[in-house]
């Protein structure tokens, strides 16, 4: 039967429709619908506009009713297009050694950083593995995100590395939140591989991509261009392998010296991530290109560090879409609107770009486009919060959580 489903009335619906992929947004573009409503058929809306408009169609067929009882402002649901939710064990020990002054090194060669991680992640049975990063993706759901990135890159070998990506899959398929897979298999070379990083990276071509294939893991393949992870050279290599073989390809790039970005623009990534360290020549680059710049404020709160360039690639007429990057090491908190809100403030960010940050911008850099905007044939995914302006949720600094979201249709009240 072909049954709709009329939600409303919402005081205010933000769409973020009609906007540019590229470049500054002023708040006046935004279209806001007062007073409005939505009509949903299997999971996709099908009309939006006045509530008390829509309401009469409801005597002219199958319709059930979806009263919201309180004021309420929705948006797109929030997509999070780069994180590590899948992991197991704490870091909170390199986190009081970060604030004491430590460095990276003395922190890794006392046991601490992405290595102490690997371990725990590979010690952990799928079952615990599963239930922490459910946990996780459930505290995302409540905070609006109906999408979410997830990346491997805790396993380092073969095995480990599917079993992450088999427990994220398990993990989409029993939570209302999508999932999104990402093969980090080259986050770092494992202290347990004898060869050199070309020849692990080489060990993960020939060995891992063939099976990411043939299970369809994921089709999306991330590379952690810095120093102390990949050179360059190294991931030349790789990216273009992950190319000829139809990967998507995302970077993690200029999280501390520059270079990555432009192997993301060279080799066609979807997005290039990180870049605190990008100059004015990186953010040109990147604004003539395709590539969706990412930017992590999570990352730069957890380890006290400078914010990437926000607006001056903005400015540039580059994309922006803001994400977590939630993970035990430089970015613990894992609360998205929180970090685009302090984002915002810090790198003047209007209310517009930032929203667009984490919503059509955000679908943008995970190649979704069915999502991210509330319009017709775009999934029915919203997250209302319990206020009347839609300008409070930045200006509480992401501290408003919502009070309901909708996840291809279906209500969840919290
Ligand atoms: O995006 N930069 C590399 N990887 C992660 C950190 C992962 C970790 O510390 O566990 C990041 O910040
Ligand atoms: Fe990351």
């Amino acid at each position: 039967m072909d049954t709709k489903t009329l939600i409303g009335p919402f005081k205010q619906l933000v769409t973020m429709r009609g906007l540019p992929h590229k470049g500054p947004l002023t708040d006046p573009q935004l279209e806001i619908i007062e007073d409005a409503g939505m009509v949903v058929r299997e999971g996709y809306i099908l009309q939006i506009g006045k509530f008390s408009e829509l309401y009469p169609l409801i005597k002219n067929g199958h319709y059930l009713l979806d009263i919201i009882n309180e004021p309420v402002v929705a948006f797109p649901g929030f997509i999070d297009a780069h994180t590590h939710i899948c992991w197991a064990g704490s870091r909170a020990n390199d986190y009081a050694m970060r604030v004491s002054g430590k460095s990276y090194l003395e922190i890794a060669s006392s046991g601490g950083g992405i290595i102490d991680t690997v371990k725990k992640t590979r010690q952990a049975s799928h079952e615990n593995l599963l239930a922490s990063l459910k946990k996780r993706a459930d505290q995302q759901f409540i905070s609006g995100i109906t999408t979410s990135e997830v990346k491997s890159g805790y396993g380092l070998t073969v095995e480990d590395e599917i079993k992450m990506l088999e427990v994220i899959r398990l993990a989409d398929s029993s939570l209302a939140i999508d999932l999104i897979p990402t093969c980090l298999a080259a986050h770092i070379k494992p202290k347990d591989f004898s060869g050199t990083k070309a020849e692990y990276l080489e060990h993960i071509i020939n060995n891992l991509f063939p099976i990411l294939k043939e299970k369809k893991l994921t089709n999306r393949i991330d590379i952690f261009v810095e120093e102390s992870a990949f050179s360059i050279e190294e991931a030349k290599i790789y990216l273009k392998e992950a190319r000829q073989q139809n990967f998507d390809i995302v970077v993690h790039a200029d999280q501390f010296t520059t270079g990555g970005s432009k192997l993301a623009v060279d080799y066609k990534a979807i997005s290039a991530d990180h870049l605190e360290a990008s100059s004015d020549k990186e953010i040109q680059m990147l604004a003539k290109s395709d590539v969706i710049p990412l930017v992590l404020p999570g990352s730069s709160i957890g380890l006290g560090y400078q914010f990437a360039p926000a607006r001056k690639l903005l400015n540039a007429g580059a994309s922006l879409a803001i994400a977590s990057d939630w993970n035990p090491g430089s970015a613990p908190m894992g609360d998205l609107l929180v970090q685009a809100a302090i984002l915002g403030i810090y790198e003047k960010l209007t209310l517009a770009e930032t929203f667009a940050g984490i919503t059509y911008r955000a679908a943008a850099a995970l190649g979704l486009n069915d999502r991210g905007i509330i319009e017709t044939g775009y999934s029915a995914d919203i997250a209302a919060f319990p206020i009347e302006n839609y300008q409070d949720i930045l200006y509480y600094q992401g501290r408003i959580k919502p009070s309901a979201i909708w996840k291809k249709g279906i209500r969840t009240t919290i």
